[in-house]
């Protein structure tokens, strides 16, 4: 199958050259962002593989089936950038990689709350100009603190067990409670007691029209005065310019990101010898008590692997079964 692989870098180019060494796909490793302006780039392609920040709204969709396309193979989990509806109309199929390693991403956000809580990023840039005072790095215990996991899918019941080892009281807020966090004594409470009684809350719910800015200003007042706050999940979960509001207050007492609203102009490229022009973003780079990653909570090299070999099963699996080779929540439409 021939397919238009959009905003690749060398590291994707070597994962998928590896898992796509038997299969023998006709890969066509693009560096662009797939948009309007360079869905072009797919002519003459039977699929199209893409990213989280790759728009696949229904203008580009659109120019997708009319060159042939018929088929969207994401290298991610969330599909939140997708026009599902768009996309079952043009007869558009679109898979994904449901799973490929929560740890990883459970993992760093429990790094986001380690560094931000111990002051690690500030400790290590005093230490290298030889200032060895601890003023102003003043942390505090996990073990016996609250935890209120938002979301408890895959990722979040990784999040609720590693808490759990730390010796804390883990809350979660999830419409359909998982056994699995049940099974490391996790208690589920509506989202207002989590808000009210939690020191960390972390978000893993998608992105969807009903969580979109699920943090507004109104859940920030219910919070813990000084609670932390860990979002790697989608950037819209949070209304960005309601917790700057909260950070000024103090009632956001420390902030961590992977995600961010409006990343996809950001994220992903080397813009060190640009000036920035998102001003939300350059005030919460000015916080001490702010630390934000470039959507690399996915990036371990299981993680990689695992993308690369099942968007290449992916691929094979429609090329030989046609659109329904692709079953369960692998396959969004
Ligand atoms: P999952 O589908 O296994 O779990 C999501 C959970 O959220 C489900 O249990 C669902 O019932 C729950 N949920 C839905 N609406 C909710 C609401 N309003 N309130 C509370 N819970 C709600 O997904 P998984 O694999 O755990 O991933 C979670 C999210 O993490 C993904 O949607 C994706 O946006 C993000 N992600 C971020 C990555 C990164 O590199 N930063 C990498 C991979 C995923």
């Amino acid at each position: 199958m021939r397919v238009a692989v959009f905003s690749t870098k060398p590291y994707d180019r070597d994962f998928l050259d590896e898992a796509n060494a038997t299969a023998g796909h006709d890969l066509v490793l693009l560096e662009p962002r797939l948009s309007v302006e360079t869905a072009a780039l797919a002519a003459g392609a039977d699929a199209v593989c893409a990213f989280v920040n790759d728009d696949l709204g229904e203008p580009v969709l659109d120019r997708l089936a009319a060159s042939g396309v018929r088929l969207v193979a994401l290298r991610s989990a969330g599909y939140n950038h997708v026009d599902v509806a768009a996309a079952t109309r043009l007869g558009v199929t679109v898979v994904r990689v449901p799973e490929y390693s929560p740890h990883a991403v459970a993992e760093h956000c429990v790094g986001l709350m380690l560094t931000l809580n111990r002051r690690i990023h500030r400790a290590h840039n005093r230490v290298r100009e030889h200032n060895f005072a601890l003023t102003g790095l003043l942390g505090f215990d996990l073990h016996g603190k609250t935890v209120g996991v938002v979301g408890t899918g895959k990722i979040g019941v990784c999040v609720a067990r590693i808490m759990a080892g730390f010796g804390c009281r883990v809350l979660a807020s999830d419409p359909y409670p998982n056994p699995e966090a049940l099974a490391v004594g996790v208690e589920y409470v509506p989202l207002k007691t989590l808000l009210a009684e939690s020191h960390v809350v972390t978000l893993h719910c998608p992105l969807t029209p009903e969580t979109h800015h699920l943090i507004d200003e109104e859940r920030i007042a219910q919070m813990r005065p000084g609670v932390m706050l860990i979002n790697t999940s989608r950037g819209a979960l949070v209304d960005t310019r309601a917790v700057i509001r909260g950070l000024k207050t103090g009632r956001i007492g420390h902030l961590g990101l992977d995600v961010y609203e409006e990343e996809t102009e950001l994220f992903f490229e080397d813009l060190s010898d640009q000036m920035l022009r998102d001003d939300d973003f350059s005030r919460l780079s000015t916080f001490p008590n702010v630390l934000i990653t470039g959507h690399q909570a996915f990036f371990t090299q299981e993680a990689m692997h695992n993308i690369a070999a099942t968007t290449i099963a992916n691929l094979d699996a429609v090329e030989r079964h046609g659109p329904d080779g692709v079953t369960g929540p692998a396959r969004v439409c």
